[in-house]
């Protein structure tokens, strides 16, 4: 009986137990099991892509067939609380009762996380913001029978976060609000947040990993490598992460009859025509988000599917204008032959690196477009995508994902009425080229 005792007696949070006077194999038995399932508590500030990671971790796992759910405290504080959880006063540090309140809501999923993994359950993801040292210490004493790893999401992107709070203003809870009042709210209960925050690595956690969010990249961590599960999570994080993504090259236009380059011109009425094609050829499928250039052509492109489906969020974003070309804007191909030579020659013996006079090469394309990539990935959070783009960014975008020679970019093909549609995770690599 006292054996027994000993072989029971707790570990301190995120260490291995340790048996005074036991056989070394009992204890790397009683060892491994306690490895062989996981606490995953997501760590960052509200509107940092927490919840998206958290489903494509459980993505990830299950498709290696473990048994994977999410906790998250969001939706139990707004299933219990309602409307009070709300307002911004409830997060302030000082407010004792709102703290009780949290807390006994983490208390909660913590004991149903823990319930799951003692029911079959492999892997247990707390999906809330766990900014404060404080509340990740109470999560270490209280989930001692499993190693826990932290994940802290973090990013910056000012766009981004200005589009994800007004996304947030969206929902039901803040319906009593006008969209200013409901933003000036969240920024007061995220400035309550930002007080709290103590970065993981410095707080009592023993096994994290710090993700840049917006760029899928892991900046720092202090691996778990003796769990099982910890390379798929590796990977899940690192890995680019695109659910459904169309891409477009915008229809024809008038500088495309006459051989012109960039400018801004309108679509011809055949290139009107392709765009009514594709808002028919894709009828039936699930697209949530439009992202288009700011440019006339791309937005008349868009403009069918637009008007089919009044609920497509749509964003115009100039990091998917085409190409700059500089000195060489609105020319032909012909002229420029003609009256500037050595543009055409430089430009023919490297393609890739060589930039307009003033303009642009791909080579500085390659980070806008990849900048734009990785904010429409954020922003849509893993729902279908379209983007109408144009042949240059369209072949970037092509390339970031197929992983082609620098040098062959710049003459992927990019037809008119041709669509790319793209499906990428750990598991999943599907490219194909549809005719419209
Ligand atoms: O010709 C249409 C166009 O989109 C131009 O605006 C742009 O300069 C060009 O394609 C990019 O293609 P390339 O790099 O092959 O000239």
């Amino acid at each position: 009986m006292r054996f027994k005792l000993t072989i029971f007696q707790r570990a301190a949070p995120g260490r291995p137990f340790t048996f005074p006077g036991v056989r070394p194999s009992a204890v790397a038995a009683v060892n491994e099991a306690r490895m062989r399932k996981l606490y995953v508590i997501m760590v960052g500030l509200p509107a940092r892509g927490k919840s998206t990671l958290a489903q494509r971790i459980r993505e990830g796992l299950e498709a290696d067939g473990r048994q994977v759910a999410i906790f998250n405290n969001g939706d139990l504080r707004r299933r219990l609380l309602g409307a009070m959880s709300t307002r911004p006063e409830f997060y302030r540090p000082d407010n004792a009762e709102g703290r009780a309140l949290r807390e006994d809501l983490c208390r909660r999923n913590l004991e149903r996380a823990r319930q799951w993994l003692a029911q079959g359950g492999d892997v247990a993801i707390l999906d809330a913001t766990n900014v404060s040292a404080g509340r990740r210490t109470l999560i270490l004493e209280e989930l001692r029978d499993h190693p826990a790893l932290f994940i802290e999401c973090v990013n910056e992107d000012p766009l981004l976060l200005d589009l994800s709070i007004r996304a947030k203003a969206r929902l039901p809870e803040y319906a009593a609000y006008s969209e200013e009042e409901a933003v000036a709210s969240f920024r007061e209960r995220l400035g309550y947040y930002e007080a709290m925050y103590t970065p993981v690595g410095d707080g009592p956690e023993r096994f994290w990993i710090r993700v840049d969010s917006l760029a899928n990249r892991i900046l720092q961590e202090q691996p778990c490598e003796a769990s099982p599960m910890y390379p798929a999570i590796r990977e899940v994080l690192v890995c680019p992460w695109v659910r459904s993504l169309y891409l477009v090259r915008h229809g024809q236009t008038e500088f495309n009859l006459e051989g012109r380059i960039g400018g801004d011109p309108p679509l011809t009425p055949k290139g009107l025509e392709q765009a009514r094609r594709l808002a028919r050829h894709l009828r039936g499928e699930r697209i949530d988000w439009l992202f288009t250039s700011t440019r006339r052509r791309s937005h008349e492109t868009a403009a069918p599917l637009l008007a089919e489906r009044p609920d497509l969020r749509c964003l115009a974003l100039k990091e998917f204008d085409e190409i700059f070309a500089g000195d060489c804007e609105g020319m032909r191909y012909d002229d420029i032959r003609a009256t500037m030579p050595q543009v055409t020659m430089q430009r023919n013996a490297d393609k890739y690196g060589y930039a307009y006079p003033h303009g642009e090469s791909y080579a500085m394309l390659r980070d806008r477009v990849r900048r734009g990539v990785m904010r429409v990935l954020f922003l849509a959070k893993d729902r279908p995508i379209i983007i109408v783009g144009h042949q240059a960014i369209n072949r970037v975008v092509l390339a970031l994902f197929l992983k082609h020679r620098k040098e062959d970019i710049p003459y992927l093909n990019v037809p008119q009425d041709k669509l790319y549609h793209l499906s990428v995770t750990p598991q999943r690599k599907l490219f194909e080229r549809i005719s419209y």
